[in-house]
């Protein structure tokens, strides 16, 4: 079954938008396989990152991600990747469709609410840096004969 790497950002959780985040992705009939709230700190935003190393938004972007708490999450069903970023919508909100997560909450590519996987291969990498694999629960869900 496949899986993503998701994060609420700090500017959702200080913004009180994680339900309601989070409920686009139940209502979508996604399946949360693992979450938790963390603090982030800079070994780990750094290895996040690391492929925009040397880029003049890295570390912008690594001081916003270790600001304040983020949730972690994993949510699993058939061809998630890509529908998770279609639900996120476009990484600039300014671009981002008015119906997507992005689109409605975000203003700011700096501030831009969520990150999710770009590719199974990313989701991997991410996954692995944020949970171990006990972390991740795979359980019987309404709904199971719809997502595989
Ligand atoms: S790019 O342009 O292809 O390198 O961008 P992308 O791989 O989609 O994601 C870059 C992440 O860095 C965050 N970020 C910015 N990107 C581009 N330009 C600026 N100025 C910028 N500031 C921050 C962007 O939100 C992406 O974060 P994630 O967490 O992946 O959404």
């Amino acid at each position: 079954m496949e899986r993503t790497f998701i994060m609420l950002k700090p500017d959702a959780v200080q913004r009180g938008l994680v339900g309601e985040i989070i409920s686009h992705f139940e209502k979508k009939g996604l399946k949360l396989a693992g979450m938790k709230l963390i603090q982030v700190n800079r070994t780990l935003a750094e290895a996040h990152y690391a492929e925009h190393q040397g880029k003049g938004f890295f570390e912008p972007t690594v001081m916003y991600i270790m600001s304040s708490p983020v949730v972690a999450m994993v949510w699993q069903g058939k061809n998630v990747v890509v529908l998770a970023r279609e639900l996120m919508g476009a990484t600039n909100p300014a671009n981002a469709n008015p119906g997507s997560i992005r689109g409605k909450y975000g203003m700011d590519i700096s501030r831009n609410i969520i990150h999710g996987s770009d590719s199974v291969t990313s989701a991997e990498r991410e996954i692995s840096l944020y949970f171990k694999s006990e972390e991740l629960i795979d359980y019987p869900k309404a709904g199971d004969e719809w997502l595989s």
